[in-house]
């Protein structure tokens, strides 16, 4: 690794590679994204038009299916900077892209939202992307997106969310980490391995650590109100959001 390619988030290598690893090492990942879609699908059942969603970080697509699951009327755009990642869902998902569901865009979340008019989307969905930004570039992501969203529309956001307890918080992660080694080692992924590690020192690191008091405190700062955090699973926590109908 070069200091041309850093180490980050590397959903460019080994991650974006062999992204299904992560369903055996934190099983609560995939769950995450499948409340997502059950929010998606309780506010669906609420409307009587159909909503346009936002997808940020749609990845290999697992978040992107649960939402499109929700309710057969949602359209949505799927973002998502990293092509190794976003290919894998334009092949598995190419369907729900005929049938006029579904489109991509390859832009960096911050730049696809600032492309967006104001008070446009029904709702903004994501799941284990937001942690995964800088502090300042996740300030400046909170504050599009409350402009983007109609007045009423929904953030709903599965995600690593740590918790304010910070020797809970460790414990939670060494947890963690203890079933990355014990899967991976008896799969013989030590590359695998390596690399989850890498990322979760990135997810753990001072400017990035999405600590739960901080966030809520962040998004009620940019205006949202009805801020929930709630179905937590270890370090993992959905946090729904409202932009109030009058400012
Ligand atoms: C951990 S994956 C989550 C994918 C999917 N939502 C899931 O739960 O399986 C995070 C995704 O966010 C994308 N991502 C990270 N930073 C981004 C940014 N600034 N803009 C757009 N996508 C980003 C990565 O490329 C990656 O595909």
């Amino acid at each position: 690794m070069s200091l041309a390619a850093p180490y980050d988030a590397l959903f460019s290598g080994v991650i974006g590679k062999e992204y299904d690893f992560l369903k055996l090492i934190c099983p609560a990942a995939p769950e995450m994204s499948r409340r997502v879609g059950v929010k998606l699908a309780e506010l669906a059942s609420q409307q009587s038009r159909p909503m346009w969603v936002l997808e940020l970080g749609g990845g290999t697509g697992i978040t992107t299916l649960s939402i499109l699951l929700a309710d057969e009327r949602l359209t949505l755009l799927s973002v998502d900077n990293e092509p190794t990642m976003q290919r894998q869902a334009q092949q598995s998902l190419q369907q729900w892209v005929e049938d006029g569901r579904l489109s991509f865009s390859g832009d960096d979340a911050l730049t696809a939202l600032q492309a967006l008019p104001a008070d446009s989307v029904d709702v903004i969905a994501s799941a284990y992307t937001v942690h995964n930004f800088a502090a300042a570039y996740r300030r400046q992501v909170i504050s599009e997106m409350f402009r983007v969203l109609k007045p009423g529309g929904h953030f709903v956001n599965g995600d690593r969310y740590a918790l304010d307890d910070i020797v809970a918080h460790t414990r939670a992660t060494q947890h963690e980490i203890a079933a990355y080694f014990k899967v991976l080692t008896a799969m013989q992924r030590l590359d695998v391995l390596e690399h989850w590690i890498l990322h979760l020192f990135n997810d753990e690191s001072e400017n990035h650590i999405m600590r739960e008091a901080v966030a809520i405190q962040q998004m009620a700062e940019a205006g949202f109100t009805r801020i929930e955090l709630h179905s937590r699973l270890e370090v993992n926590a959905l946090l729904t959001a409202v932009k109030p109908l009058s400012l």
